[in-house]
């Protein structure tokens, strides 16, 4: 990932930036096309996991779909030309502009997440004399074993249809003239590394789809979300994550009724590890009880571990370049912040690296998802650059 060449580039530019390594995103979306071809399997990229031109070119050139959950996500899958018809947009909270823009670009699906809504995209889809094709999104009321913040299909959480509301919103949908219900919709969260919990959204898909059968409502597409996890621990080992495994357990144990289609949307699995964080370090300094590695980059740039408290591995990159030298033997601890105005900027604490000093290159990796699109201006930093592998 890091040779001397694309080390003497970064040394050339200011910092921070992102990284992309255009190759590792190609690999990944060669593995994620050869293994859900195998069962016909249509999937959607999310495009909040980080929505960059060059990376949404790219992705599109694979014929993913688009999984969008506002207004803006809806345009910008549009500009960079996703076909509408392979569009989906999600989310608690579609505004009425938001709906009327998807509407007059005939995206596929709204992924519908209340009776209101409902009621609403209906409203809004007869003033244009249109029928807007919609998916139930349903919570599922399944564990996905994953922090908290990032857990989305427990009863507690605010998305999606609960169960026991299923059948009221059922009644008032066949009222609805001007919605044509296509799909049933579910995501449990993100970031999910125990693919039982997969296992169990699948059952529980099942029993959902039977209720439906029974009341004799056909369901063409079975849209399962995103949330397949990536290993932040060992990225050169893991580059890719596990499509193999992850395709074949909705293959082996999601019931799939004759002539219907299954829709999956994935974010981090597609974009995480082709993105690196690229900072040097300012100041070196001396605390109570370990020494600060002060970055140039920090929450502004990555906000992950000051929200999640979440890992990414840090590297100083001299490792790369002076490998075998005894330099690297030596591991000293330092506490990795940032300059932002908040003790919650801090990237790692007594992380082990070689002895480091100010002007050293840092590497936080596994950061090409929910890295720069949640970036912020906080403390009126400058807006975080990227630059790209040839
Ligand atoms: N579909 C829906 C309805 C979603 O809400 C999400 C993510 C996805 C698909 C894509 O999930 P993925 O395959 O990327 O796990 N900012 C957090 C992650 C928030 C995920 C939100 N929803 C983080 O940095 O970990």
């Amino acid at each position: 990932m890091f040779d001397t060449t694309t080390i003497n580039k970064f040394n050339s530019i200011p910092t921070p930036f992102y990284y992309y390594d255009l190759d590792v995103l190609k690999q990944t979306l060669d593995a994620v096309k050869k293994e859900s071809d195998k069962y016909n399997f249509i999937v959607h990229y999310a495009l909040k996991a980080n929505a960059n031109n060059e990376i949404l070119n790219i992705i599109k050139a694979y014929h993913l779909g688009a999984d969008c959950v506002s207004g803006n996500e809806v345009k910008k899958a549009v500009e960079c030309n996703f076909a509408p018809g392979h569009i989906v947009f999600a989310g608690v909270g579609k505004s009425d502009a938001e709906i009327n823009y998807a509407l007059d670009h005939d995206i596929f699906c709204f992924n519908c997440e209340s009776l209101q809504e409902l009621e609403v995209i209906d409203e809004l889809a007869k003033a244009k004399n249109k029928t807007a094709s919609i998916a139930l999104r349903i919570n599922p009321n399944v564990n996905a074993n994953t922090h908290k913040y990032i857990t989305t299909g427990l009863e507690e959480n605010k998305f999606g249809i609960n169960l026991w509301e299923l059948e009221s919103v059922v009644a008032r949908l066949q009222e609805l003239s001007n919605l044509k219900l296509i799909g049933l919709h579910f995501h449990i969260g993100s970031q999910i590394t125990d693919l039982t919990s997969f296992k169990s959204l699948c059952i529980r898909v099942n029993e959902i789809q039977s209720w439906f059968i029974s009341k004799k409502i056909t369901i063409e597409n079975i849209n399962v979300g995103g949330g397949l996890g990536v290993d932040y621990h060992e990225p050169d080992t893991n580059r890719i994550a596990n499509f193999e495994a992850y395709f074949k357990l909705f293959h082996d144990f999601l019931e799939v009724r004759p002539g219907q289609k299954v829709h999956f949307e994935l974010g981090r699995a597609i974009v995480a590890q082709c993105g690196t964080l690229i900072s040097r370090v300012l100041y070196i300094k001396k605390g109570l009880n370990t020494n600060f590695a002060i970055l140039d980059a920090g929450m502004t740039e990555l906000m992950r571990p000051a929200l999640y408290q979440a890992y990414h591995k840090i590297e100083n990159l001299k490792k790369y370049q002076d490998a075998g030298s005894k330099n690297q033997d030596e591991f000293h601890k330092y506490d990795v912040v940032g300059p932002i105005c908040e003790s919650s900027d801090c990237f790692g604490k007594a992380v082990n690296l070689p002895e480091t000093f100010r002007g050293d290159l840092i590497a936080l990796r596994t950061a090409g998802a929910y890295g720069e699109v949640m970036s912020s201006a906080y403390n009126l930093r400058d807006r975080v650059k990227a630059i790209y592998s040839e």
